[in-house]
């Protein structure tokens, strides 16, 4: 359950209470914002006012405002971004608002609205700052970025390892190189492409958080993407692997290396050294993981 109940039009809910106060703190939005993205009542009033949000036709009654809030290997990590639920023309809808200094919005909002017409991203709606605040003199003044949800079952970590661990039966990635080479394609290198940032609805992959995202020069970045993606999805695989008391062999093993075979050709390229993998390396224990992470070097 990585999402959490915040808020309902019934009021603050049960789980959001009953956790440590230090993880509601980490839990709600700091800085100061042109709304509360937190209250109902703020959030309809944005939903139905901003034309920029007016695309369902219809009045919009918020339902739910929930936290993203995993929990990996028993540390929770917290995000800024929120998941809210309206109901309109009697239809459920979600929407993910995502707090962001003025800088960072804008170039999400901009990347984003040119991504989403030729490639698997969410699309941007609006980001709500307000000005304001900051001729005001406010501190850490922050807006707040509205996108379509993307209805995912799996981050690419999650898939990794279920494919590895739980024996499931298909390993779909095609469509993950697709997804990739429309944003290289485009001159746009991600940047921060780790697993949490490739979703997968169970039919297609997108891709998430252009915060850090440069322009895509060559071939060498196509290679750096992989190394971060490959290496921070296989430090998740090792995190589980310690914490479920599990070996590096047998069907785990093997599942990895079909893993890598079959995903890097989809690249076409070759791989050889590249100024990332050491760090994976250094990050993963296992030492037979490390092996097979570091044959990317020889691929
Ligand atoms: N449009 C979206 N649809 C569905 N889920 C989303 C969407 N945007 C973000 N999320 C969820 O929120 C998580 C964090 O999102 P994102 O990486 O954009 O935020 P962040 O605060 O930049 O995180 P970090 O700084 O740790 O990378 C994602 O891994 C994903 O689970
Ligand atoms: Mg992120």
């Amino acid at each position: 359950m990585s999402w959490i109940t915040i808020n309902s039009r019934s009021g603050v809910s049960d789980s959001f209470v009953s956790l440590p106060t230090i993880d509601q703190k980490r839990m709600l939005p700091k800085g100061s914002l042109p709304i509360n993205v937190l209250d109902v009542n703020d959030l309809d009033r944005v939903l139905n006012e901003s034309p920029e949000l007016f695309f369902d036709g219809g009045k919009k009654e918020t339902l739910l405002i929930e936290g993203y809030y995993p929990n990996k290997f028993g540390i929770w990590a917290t995000h800024k971004v929120y998941r809210i639920t309206y109901q309109v023309n009697g239809r459920k809808e979600r929407i993910i608002a995502k707090i962001m200094d003025r800088e960072c919005g804008a170039k999400e909002l901009r990347l984003l609205s040119d991504l989403c017409k030729t490639s698997k991203v969410p699309t941007p709606f609006h980001f709500l700052y307000d000005e304001q605040l900051e001729e005001e003199k406010f501190s850490d003044v922050k807006g707040i970025l509205f996108m379509s949800y993307v209805d995912n079952r799996f981050h690419f970590e999650e898939y990794l390892r279920k494919w590895c661990v739980t024996g499931q039966k298909n390993l779909e990635l095609k469509n993950i190189s697709e997804s990739l080479f429309d944003i290289w394609s485009v001159g746009i290198k991600h940047n921060d492409l780790k697993g949490e940032h490739i979703l997968f609805t169970g039919k297609e992959w997108f891709v998430i958080d252009f915060e850090k995202s440069k322009s895509f020069v060559g071939k060498e970045d196509v290679k750096d993407e992989l190394v971060v993606l490959i290496g921070d999805s296989t430090v998740y695989l090792d995190r589980f692997m310690a914490y479920n008391k599990m070996n590096f062999e047998g069907m785990i093993k093997e599942r990895y290396e079909t893993f890598l075979d079959s995903f890097l050709p989809l690249f076409d390229f070759t791989f050889g050294y590249n100024k990332y993998i050491p760090t994976f390396e250094t990050s993963i224990q296992n030492k037979a993981l490390k092996t097979a992470y570091s044959t990317l070097k020889v691929r």
